[in-house]
């Protein structure tokens, strides 16, 4: 074009700036929009998974029609965005279109103004007319192409943003083979917010093979205690050490393959028993699974369903019962043989009977170990080398069971507490 004519190209041109300015304002609508869709499919697809897992306690608080209307009303957003990203993709491409068909328009206006007609040849004008409208059609590729490139890049910042999260702190140089258990806290401080500690001032030791007890009342930061010692948390005050060795010195995987875990909220898998139970172990025959699943008392449920332990277990275990699950995570923890087992109320859904046969296995099994257990049934930690009671975050009293009996202080207190109300199955928060 501007071989032909510069004045006419010239012209052209001159629409050039505003297109530009009109692309990166309808850019930057389409992303921002995109980034709203994100939001409004990722709440579409929250709401529908946490009805469906809790269908019970929604049936059973009558609150359908409250689910319905939260739905609606993210479904709603969600449509709204998207007609408004569809209604900026229908009108941009018109408007760039309108711009430069005005161009056009001023071309052709010129181009037969006396002046120009003498210019140009009448093959010259139709060439320069060609070229203006081949302009058009990459200039309409263009502008769709920006709708799709600006919503890849709101995906991908969400998808980036988590990509770029920081890593677990696995700063430890250090491994160690199997240790002997030999557990320190030094004055461990810890808090999940800056404005309130949940742990202050932790100290204890536990000996190899020791169980140590840990009580208190419902939020006292006995799960928290236990699960620094894993490094779920880094701590911010203090030291732990394991034989002597700082855990923060410790690479994570040599740190944790020291751990078995029975956790407060039991996970299991969407797999098969035998899977379950043998979770993070490579190398294990069907006979260790078995002996694991007997020790955890385990085996007698296991034995009578019809696939025994290839029983697919749904998820998060749904098709067992909270008491079964139980064991089938003791049992993992048994097949694990770490020389630290964590018990976070590793006994709390059982029955008194499974407990006490699963007492029998546990004590077993704690005797070559050290064992942090947290237990809200005093009576199943009576036994313990140490028991530890905890309130606010803090150590309140410790000693053996005998000693603090005759303390005659809180401990002392929660156990005739406990024993006075002669269910088996009061706990502590209820005592407390
Ligand atoms: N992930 C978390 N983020 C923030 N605060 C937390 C978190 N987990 C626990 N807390 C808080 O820390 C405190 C201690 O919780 P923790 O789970 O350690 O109590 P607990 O003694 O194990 O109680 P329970 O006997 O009921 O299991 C509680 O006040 C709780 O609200
Ligand atoms: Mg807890």
């Amino acid at each position: 074009m501007i071989y032909i004519n510069g004045y006419l190209a010239l012209i052209i041109l001159l629409t050039v700036p505003i297109i530009a300015l009109l692309v990166y304002k309808i850019s930057n609508r389409f992303r921002q929009i995109s980034k709203k869709i994100q939001k409004s499919m990722g709440d579409v697809s929250h709401i529908s998974s946490e009805v469906i897992d809790g269908h019970r306690e929604v049936k059973t608080f009558g609150s359908q029609q409250y689910e319905i209307k939260r739905f609606d009303k993210v479904n709603q957003q969600n449509r709204r965005q998207r007609m408004k990203i569809l209604a900026t993709d229908a009108i941009s491409q018109p408007i760039i279109q309108l711009i430069t068909v005005l161009g056009l328009a001023v071309v052709i206006y010129q181009a037969t103004l006396p002046d120009m007609i003498q210019q140009i040849t009448p093959g010259g004008f139709i060439s320069f007319i060609t070229a203006m409208f081949m302009i058009l059609t990459p200039l309409k590729r263009l502008t769709k192409i920006n709708a799709k490139i600006q919503q890849g890049i709101a995906a991908a910042q969400s998808v980036f943003g988590l990509l770029d999260e920081q890593a677990e702190q696995d700063n430890g140089p250090q491994t160690i083979s199997r240790v002997k258990g030999d557990i320190q806290y030094k004055h461990v401080g810890f808090s999940y917010s800056d404005n309130q500690k949940t742990l202050d001032d932790i100290s204890f030791h536990a000996k190899p093979g020791q169980t140590i007890a840990f009580v208190g009342h419902s939020g006292s930061g006995k799960t928290t205690l236990v699960s620094l010692l894993a490094r779920f948390y880094p701590f911010t005050e203090g030291n732990i050490e394991i034989d002597g060795v700082n855990i923060n010195q410790l690479t994570l995987a040599s740190l944790r393959d020291q751990i078995a875990l029975v956790n407060q909220q039991v996970i299991l898998f969407n797999d098969t028993i035998a899977n379950n139970i043998a979770y993070g172990k490579k190398e294990v025959t069907n006979d260790q699974i078995i002996a694991a699943a007997k020790a955890a008392h385990a085996w007698e449920f296991i034995d009578r369903l019809p696939n025994g332990l290839a029983t697919e277990v749904g998820q998060n275990g749904v098709l067992l019962s909270g008491g079964q699950r139980q064991r089938i995570a003791i049992a993992r923890a048994l097949l694990c043989d770490a020389p630290i087992l964590i018990l976070d109320e590793a006994t709390a859904s059982l029955d008194t009977e499974a407990e006490r046969h699963i007492q029998s296995a546990l004590e077993t099994l704690m005797s070559q170990r050290t064992t942090l257990v947290i237990a809200h049934r005093l009576s199943t930690i009576e036994k313990a080398d140490q028991i530890i009671v905890m309130h606010d975050g803090k150590i309140i009293e410790s000693g053996t069971h005998q000693q603090l009996i005759k303390k005659n202080q809180h401990y002392a207190e929660l156990h005739r507490l406990q024993f006075q109300e002669k269910s088996v199955d009061t706990d502590l928060s209820k005592a407390t």
